[in-house]
């Protein structure tokens, strides 16, 4: 039997690139993946609604979709992931053409919700959401493109109900995977030639405390320390309030776990990080970086930072630029606030005009750019390890790969490097990547 063609696109957060890899594995004895809609016989739409752009864009790309259905009405269309949860059933009122409503929890219930839908039963919308995060063990396909990195999703939803975010509404409640699935499904990706993964959850840092007899995080970042072949462990999100030693050490000590950490500040106000309901003070975020840089003096930090929050104003924002300045992050992530539907900021008066939201990312930026450059440029000289990851896509002659402080390197060196572990020599800088040489294979 021909197999048929499936189109997926995706935005928002790696948690919906690891979904979106597993809804392909889930449909991969039906469905090739193709390059275009037209050519597909379905359509998955993984969606994104943290800010308002994101979910605006969505409407977007499934509105232009309709046409495709008029020439192949046996085309299905699906839109997935946080603004099919947020929205469930108001997706088919809006966009009477869509087939399928899949909540992020629910996409394990893919192929079941397609069967439907041929059968004629459709529309389906299913925004369930599960007490337990316990799922198959399915694999993306890694032959034929046999990447060096792969995500994990370690746990789902988020407990904190920071004042702006719609992540508690659209993925539930903060849950855990067991530790065993976590371990089994990794050792079946070093199996298949991964040599480093990123565990990935709203906030890692509180792994397994709600679960009974689960390991800490730190914990669960040891056990997997010790699969064979595995040459790097990242992960993300921290969150500040939770970042303890324990944690810490585990930076310093393994030495698989890279020096990198993202740490999401938000705001340099304490007043603002109030509003936000973050549960720390400007004066906690910074004597946890200090006592970081104490025990692991190697780490780079990375952070996301919201412009514009209600109320925000400009002696609160300088203090946010102050933070920049203080702790020096390699890289940062900058927002302009957006109000978000069931999020309790959306309700908070004194709302920052788009004008000024706009001025000072655009302060924020350029503040940052700077400190982002002397950072590569401290580089330069220097010989880093950098695992291989591929040809750069900027040029084929070079190959590219990460610090273990997570900097992009572009650099020439022999053939047959990809998957391994080299050093190499940091001769040039950019904004966004380092340039340089290989010295010796590990
Ligand atoms: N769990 C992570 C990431 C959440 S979403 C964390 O706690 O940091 C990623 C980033 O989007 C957030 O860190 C925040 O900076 C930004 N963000 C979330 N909601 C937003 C909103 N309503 N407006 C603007 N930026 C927002
Ligand atoms: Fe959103 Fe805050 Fe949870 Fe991050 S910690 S997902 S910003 S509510
Ligand atoms: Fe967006 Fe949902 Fe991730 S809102 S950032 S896709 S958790």
């Amino acid at each position: 039997m021909a197999m048929k063609k499936v189109f997926v696109r995706t935005f928002g957060c790696q948690m919906n690139e690891y979904d979106s890899e597993r809804m392909l594995a889930l449909i991969r004895d039906e469905y090739v993946p193709c390059q275009e809609p037209k050519e597909a016989d379905l359509i998955l739409v993984n969606t994104c609604s943290v800010r308002r752009k994101a979910e605006e864009k969505v409407y977007g790309l499934v509105g232009r979709l309709k046409h495709l259905k008029k020439n192949r009405p046996q085309l299905i269309i699906g839109v997935c992931g946080c603004v099919a949860q947020q929205e469930g059933e108001n997706i088919l009122k809006r966009l009477p053409h869509v087939d399928l409503v899949l909540g992020p929890q629910a996409i394990w219930r893919l192929p079941e919700a397609l069967a439907r839908i041929q059968r004629g039963e459709g529309p389906v919308v299913d925004v369930s959401l599960r007490k337990e995060f316990r799922q198959p063990l399915i694999f993306p396909e890694l032959n034929g493109t046999r990447p060096v990195k792969a995500y994990v999703t370690i746990m789902q939803g988020c407990d904190n109900f920071c004042s702006y975010c719609v992540v508690p509404y659209t993925r539930g409640r903060e849950i855990s995977r067991p530790p065993e699935d976590i371990l089994a499904e990794i050792e079946c990706l070093v199996r298949q030639g991964v040599k480093e993964v990123t565990l990935l959850g709203q906030n890692v840092n509180s792994y397994g405390r709600k679960e009974k007899n689960y390991p800490t995080f730190a914990e669960l970042l040891r056990e997997i320390a010790r699969i064979p072949g595995l040459l790097r462990i990242r992960f993300t999100t921290s969150h500040p309030k939770d970042l303890d030693e324990d944690l810490m050490r585990c930076l310093a000590e393994i030495p698989q776990v890279c020096e990198h950490l993202h740490l999401p500040a938000q705001a340099g106000s304490n007043r603002i990080l109030k509003l936000m309901n973050r549960g720390y003070t400007k004066e906690d975020y910074l004597a946890k970086v200090k006592r970081l840089r104490e025990i692991c003096p190697e780490i780079a930090l990375t952070t996301d930072i919201i412009v514009g929050f209600p109320g925000e104003r400009e002696e609160d924002f300088q203090e946010t630029i102050q933070l920049l300045q203080e702790v020096r992050y390699d890289e940062i992530f900058s927002f302009k606030y957006s109000d978000r539907p069931l999020a309790r900021a959306t309700r908070f008066e004194e709302k920052v005009p788009e004008e000024e939201k706009a001025r000072r990312l655009a302060i924020v930026h350029q503040v940052q750019e700077k400190i982002t450059r002397e950072i590569n440029e401290s580089y330069v000289g220097r010989e880093v390890e950098v695992l291989v990851e591929g040809k750069s896509p900027g040029n084929p002659e070079l190959w590219t790969g990460r610090t273990r402080t997570n900097h992009v390197v572009n650099f020439s060196g022999p053939a047959g490097l990809k998957g391994q572990l080299v050093h190499v020599l940091i001769e040039g800088c950019g904004q966004h990547s380092l340039r340089g040489r290989v010295r010796a294979n590990n």
